[in-house]
């Protein structure tokens, strides 16, 4: 039988949305982390108003993020299975970075999604003029860190992915561009031991993929370096990868990118970029096209791609073929070949 109930799942998205969002800035999750509690000893924790005992609790459980024992004042909850694993700060797989962000930065802007539709103009932190969005965040450490944490949690499954998937055994150098805390590197050179990486960014950036590296350990094989890459030329290196980098810009400076690494390869050199792909049918990754809706939110112009856009802008540079990888989720590497 047909029923609304899909449509209104859909339409009602942000109750779910702001409910884990905003559990995860409370920190719910890793002060469970730390022992089962009753819904009153949680609130005192967390500080709540007696108002939030027991629905905000309980509709966590509802939605499987919590686990509860038993029923009533003397019920004891729990984080669920994937709650522990991503959800706790604690957790080494933590993917809350990325809803922290969102619960500050993203479902605001996300209001004005009509706007930005009508205007085709961003609507986060630049709508009002002003420097350009990477200026304005990186102005603020604050933010800065946070929106490096929150790239980290949503790009760390999909670099483990590519470390397991792809085959670099006949490279020996990786340059990964605006490479952020450089967890692209880390992940690639953890898991091949004959694999050197550079993690290239701005300056402001630098320290921070420093700071990362030595704690893995990895200073030996991993190093850093400052670029401007609508300055500088790319690094030169075997293998040059882009996370989440072309969906950033709008078309022009998308091919100036690709022709840049491009130059930076050597002959049968690879360039890789990681995304949120979208379908060649642009009818199955829902996940995809809303990044590029949120691309418009927060840059205009710039837009996500499906592996057949990347192909044609790579063979136009003068790369011999390429092929889509699948790596998570709703996340794919493009991969061209010089
Ligand atoms: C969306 S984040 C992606 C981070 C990371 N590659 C990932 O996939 O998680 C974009 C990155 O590009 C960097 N970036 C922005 N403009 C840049 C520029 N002009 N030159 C070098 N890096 C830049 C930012 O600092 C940021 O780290």
């Amino acid at each position: 039988m047909l029923t609304p109930e899909r449509i209104i799942q859909i339409g009602m998205g942000h109750w779910p949305a702001r409910t884990l969002q905003t559990a995860v800035k409370f920190g719910l999750f890793t002060v469970l982390g730390d022992g089962d509690m009753t819904g009153e000893r949680l609130r005192t924790v967390l500080g709540l108003s007696p108002r939030a005992n027991p629905d905000f609790f309980d509709a966590l459980v509802a939605l499987g993020i919590l686990d509860r024992k038993g029923d009533g004042p003397q019920a004891v909850y729990s984080n669920s299975e994937e709650a522990s694993a991503f959800l706790d700060k604690a957790s080494k797989t933590y993917v809350g970075g990325f809803l922290e962000m969102s619960h500050d930065r993203l479902y605001p802007f996300w209001t004005d999604l009509g706007t930005a539709l009508k205007t085709g103009k961003p609507q986060n932190e630049t709508k009002d003029g002003g420097a350009p969005m990477f200026d304005q965040l990186y102005a603020d450490p604050e933010r800065l860190e946070q929106f490096m944490a929150a790239m980290s949690s949503i790009s760390a499954g999909n670099f483990q992915a590519l470390a397991a998937k792809f085959d670099f055994a006949p490279y020996a150098t990786l340059c990964d561009v605006g490479g952020a805390e450089g967890i692209l590197s880390i992940m690639v050179a953890r898991a091949h031991p004959h694999m050197r990486c550079t993690s290239a960014d701005l300056a402001a950036v630098e320290p921070i993929a420093g700071k990362k590296i030595a704690a893995a350990g990895l200073s030996d094989r991993v190093g850093t370096a400052v670029i401007d890459f609508f300055r500088d030329p790319l690094p030169k290196a075997d293998v040059i990868t882009m996370g989440m980098i072309l969906h950033d810009w709008d078309l022009d400076t998308k091919k100036m990118l690709v022709s840049k690494a491009f130059d930076a390869l050597p002959p049968g050199g690879a360039f890789i970029v990681i995304e949120q792909l979208i379908d060649d049918g642009r009818r199955e990754n829902a996940f995809g096209l809303m990044m590029s809706l949120n691309m418009l939110i927060e840059f205009g112009e710039a837009f996500d791609y499906t592996g057949a856009d990347f192909k044609s802008w790579c063979l136009e540079a003068g790369f011999a073929r390429s092929e889509v990888l699948h790596l998570a989720g709703p996340s794919s590497a493009a991969i061209a070949y010089k």
